[in-house]
């Protein structure tokens, strides 16, 4: 439970809001009190810069005393807070105080010496509240003027009781949020982990629903079922891997088995148990064969066979193939000619590269009618070796071309089996061609021809 994505989303949600609303919750308190601090400030200094400028026009008009001080007490009346005020005068006495005042003297709580000009305070000493004041020395007269924190500081006590509060809500409603949008969003991941479990070994035609939505999600579908299509091809790929290759050793044991049927009747000549033999030799011969090409895919195929990288000299090679082939073609009466070797080496493992030319050779010799022309080409281009394979024999359909490199594969299989193919030549003859960076080609005309073009890249 600790270990689910929900879990942690849930928890992850609720931490980032909490973290958010603390932080805003603090800011709003830090800007509120700044503001609310300065406002009183404000007032506190327009008082006294009112008072300060009324007296000095006073002054001027040459009004009496009393009237001042009317007129100081009046203004006061209209402030919208409470205004503690003292004015002293030049000599040392209290010219003005407000009633509030009564028995008490404003000048008592000023925590720095009165000898600036403008101070601006809050003693914590004051009767029951704290206070803000201001002091303003003037020419004619020191001016003290106060007025009450408590709107400020209920103000904000105000604010954190309601920011309190909020905070468990916030989190309460953070972590259902959290949890419920972690569940909407992950059953959907329920739901493909059920279609996939579903999906078996012998299922493997299944898909996954796929969803219209293009997010993450159906991303992952898509990728899925590509995944599932892969191994479903490769999965089919063995079956029919491994029914052809037992159907392929079955047919030469069938032949042995009924040849060494017939040779144990008693009535067969002497003459003919040779040629039974002879026969089952030749069967067992191509069995083998057979098994070595399988043996040699499967183990490339799991990586196992080493490719050597010497430099070869592929005219060398071709000159000796040439000369091999000559004697293989002349059993059909088939000319072999080779009608360029230009030289040149490549890195590779020449037993296999004689093995894949052999293989084309062997085909052209196989799928030729008798008296029929092959030919050969060596040709160097700026990076690569070129090597061509042509035969004026039967031809492939169209059709088959894109399929003759796969395993086992054989246009007439009849005709092919007559001649002692297992459809595995091509396929081996790619795998090498491939191992050494290189490509295979093929073009043909059926009853015309076919041409095996080989590119490898050059060593330098
Ligand atoms: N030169 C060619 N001319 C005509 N058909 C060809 C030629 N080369 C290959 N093919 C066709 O391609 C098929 C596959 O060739 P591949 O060499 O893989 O198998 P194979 O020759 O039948 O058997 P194996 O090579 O295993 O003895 C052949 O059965 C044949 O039908
Ligand atoms: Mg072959």
């Amino acid at each position: 439970m600790l270990r689910s994505i929900r879990f942690k989303l849930t928890l992850w949600y609720s931490t980032i809001v909490a973290v958010t609303f603390f932080v805003v919750g603090f800011a709003t308190y830090q800007f509120v009190s700044r503001m609310l601090n300065a406002s009183l400030d404000q007032s506190v200094t327009n008082e006294v810069q009112w008072i300060a400028a009324h007296m000095e026009k006073q002054d001027e008009r040459q009004e009496s005393a009393a009237n001042m001080r009317d007129e100081i007490q009046e203004h006061s009346r209209f402030s919208p807070l409470k205004e503690y005020v003292e004015i002293w005068d030049t000599a040392g006495h209290i010219f003005y105080q407000s009633r509030n005042l009564t028995g008490d003297t404003l000048a008592h709580y000023l925590i720095a010496p009165p000898d600036h000009r403008w101070l601006l305070e809050t003693p914590t000493n004051f009767r029951d509240h704290d206070i803000r004041l201001a002091f303003n020395k003037t020419s004619r007269a020191s001016i003290y003027l106060a007025m009450p924190t408590t709107i400020v500081t209920s103000a904000l006590s105000e604010l954190l009781n309601i920011l309190g509060w909020m905070g468990p809500a916030v989190l309460v409603l953070a972590v259902l949020g959290g949890f419920f949008l972690a569940r909407k969003s992950l059953s959907k991941v329920t739901k493909v982990t059920e279609a996939a479990k579903r999906i078996t070994a012998d299922r493997l035609h299944d898909r996954i629903p796929e969803t219209a939505v293009d997010d993450e999600l159906g991303n992952l579908i898509l990728t899925f079922n590509e995944m599932i299509s892969r191994l479903d091809a490769s999965f089919e790929q063995m079956k029919q891997f491994s029914g052809d290759a037992s159907h392929e050793l079955r047919t030469p044991l069938t032949v042995i088995r009924t040849q060494l049927e017939t040779a144990l009747n008693s009535k067969v000549s002497p003459a003919e148990t040779k040629m039974i033999i002879a026969r089952c030799l030749d069967e067992a011969i191509r069995m083998s064969g057979t098994i070595e090409n399988l043996l040699l895919l499967a183990r490339s195929d799991a990586g196992q066979v080493a490719m050597k990288a010497d430099r070869v000299d592929v005219k060398e090679l071709m000159v000796q193939t040439y000369e091999e082939s000559v004697i293989l073609a002349s059993q059909k009466s088939i000319t072999v000619t080779l009608q360029k070797a230009d030289p040149v080496t490549v890195q590779g493992d020449e037993y296999r590269l004689r093995q894949m030319l052999l293989n084309l050779i062997d085909n052209a010799i196989k799928y030729s009618r008798q008296k029929g022309a092959i030919n050969l080409r060596l040709v160097r281009e700026q990076n690569a070796a070129r090597i061509i394979v042509s035969d004026n024999g039967i031809g492939i359909p169209e059709a088959d071309l894109p399929r003759i490199f796969d395993r086992f594969y054989r246009v007439d299989r009849a005709r092919s089996r007559e001649m002692g193919g297992a459809g595995l030549g091509l396929s081996i003859t790619r795998w090498i061609v491939e191992a050494h960076g290189g490509t295979l080609s093929v073009k043909s005309d059926l009853s015309v021809g076919s041409e095996f073009t080989v590119t490898l890249p050059v060593s330098g």
